[in-house]
């Protein structure tokens, strides 16, 4: 049995930062910001708004879209780095939000791969037999870990959340197949240092500034624009297939030069990649699925596509989901 997505959903906060509102706030411009990374603006959520509302507000989405119940749900996955809280879970409050009293639920903290590591886990568990509704969520409120002094990272990331329903399908289509890795080796070029149990929370820490996200840009560039493309390439190989047989190939919104780099080792066209990093910068876990549903809402996904998600993130983590969009499982 595969697993198969039946819904997808997304979330984005009403408040927009341009790049021109960055140029007020740090030593930045507008055509550096475009230039090198492909973005123009960039969500926020509200004061008081956590990454557990834009989940909750996906998973209500995704019951209207599907037609279930809250208590049809089984399992509740929340790829994020930044959870409402250290201790609880984000899934188990997104749980409580949508009334899912049949759920259990657990986060999962891959940074940018995240929505693909619970693409894998979910369609595993539906596969198994043993579960019929599962929901992955990739969401990020990034703005609660970027320091606004840093023009390093504050003109690079945004708020905002995507999630899928998979359920079991008997017929060949679905998530066909997935490489995943991870390479701890590279955790000092992205990270928060502090908060975790190795650099608990202190007045130097908050001092050092270590509670904000620090990332060694060319670093992780270089190692994203190759690792990306390695997946990339490997996964359509590994399944007999070639660039040209995709439909639509939705890669993590870091960087308009790394998704560039990516699909043109994988031979594909403009009109086969998605790509919308201009409106929302790089939300971490929630750019796939984010993508994922403005491609199904504007038609660019159809019956029987070929479809490839792939992402690269701090860890490092990275990987690629193959699927075959199927309409009525
Ligand atoms: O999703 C998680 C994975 N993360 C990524 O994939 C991010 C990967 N890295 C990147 O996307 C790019 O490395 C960045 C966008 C972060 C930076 O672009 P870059 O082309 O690698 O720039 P750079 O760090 O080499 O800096 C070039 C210059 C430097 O000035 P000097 O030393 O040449 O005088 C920087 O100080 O640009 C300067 N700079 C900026 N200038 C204006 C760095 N940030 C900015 C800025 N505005 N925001």
């Amino acid at each position: 049995m595969n697993a198969t997505i039946t819904a997808t959903a997304r979330y984005l906060p009403d408040r927009v930062l341009t790049n021109f509102d960055l140029e007020k706030m740090v030593d930045t411009s507008d055509e550096w910001i475009r230039t090198r990374t492909g973005i123009n603006e960039r969500r926020l959520v509200a004061e008081g708004e956590a990454t557990s509302d834009m989940c909750a507000s996906v998973v209500n989405q995704l019951l209207e879209k599907s037609g279930k119940k809250p208590e049809d749900i089984d399992l509740i996955i929340v790829a994020t780095i930044t959870p409402d809280m250290l201790v609880v879970a984000t899934a188990a409050i997104v749980q409580d939000k949508v009334g899912a009293t049949n759920a259990w639920g657990f986060d999962l903290t891959a940074a940018c791969s995240g929505f693909l590591y619970g693409l894998e886990t979910g369609a595993k568990l539906v596969s198994s037999g043993q579960y019929k509704n599962v929901i992955v969520i990739g969401a990020d409120a990034m703005s609660s870990i970027i320091d606004y002094t840093d023009r390093n990272t504050c003109v690079i990331f945004g708020d905002g959340a995507g999630g899928a329903l998979l359920e079991p399908t008997e017929s060949d289509s679905g998530i066909l197949d997935s490489i995943l890795y991870a390479d701890g080796s590279g955790r000092d070029s992205l990270k928060v240092p502090a908060g975790g149990s190795l650099h608990p929370a202190s007045k130097e820490t908050v001092e050092n500034r270590m509670h904000y996200v620090y990332q060694d840009g060319k670093t992780v560039f270089k190692f994203a624009v190759k690792n990306m493309a390695d997946v990339s390439e490997k996964i359509l190989k590994k399944n007999g297939f070639e660039g040209k047989d995709l439909s639509l190939f939705i890669p993590h919104q870091a960087n308009k030069r790394i998704i560039d780099a990516a699909a043109k080792r994988c031979n594909l066209s403009e009109d086969q990649v998605l790509i919308n990093i201009e409106k929302y910068g790089n939300t971490t876990g929630g750019t796939i699925p984010i993508g994922l549903d403005e491609a199904v809402e504007n038609k660019r996904i159809k019956n029987g596509d070929l479809v490839l998600l792939s992402a690269f993130g701090g860890g490092y983590t990275w990987g690629s989901v193959l699927l075959r969009w199927n309409d009525s499982p």
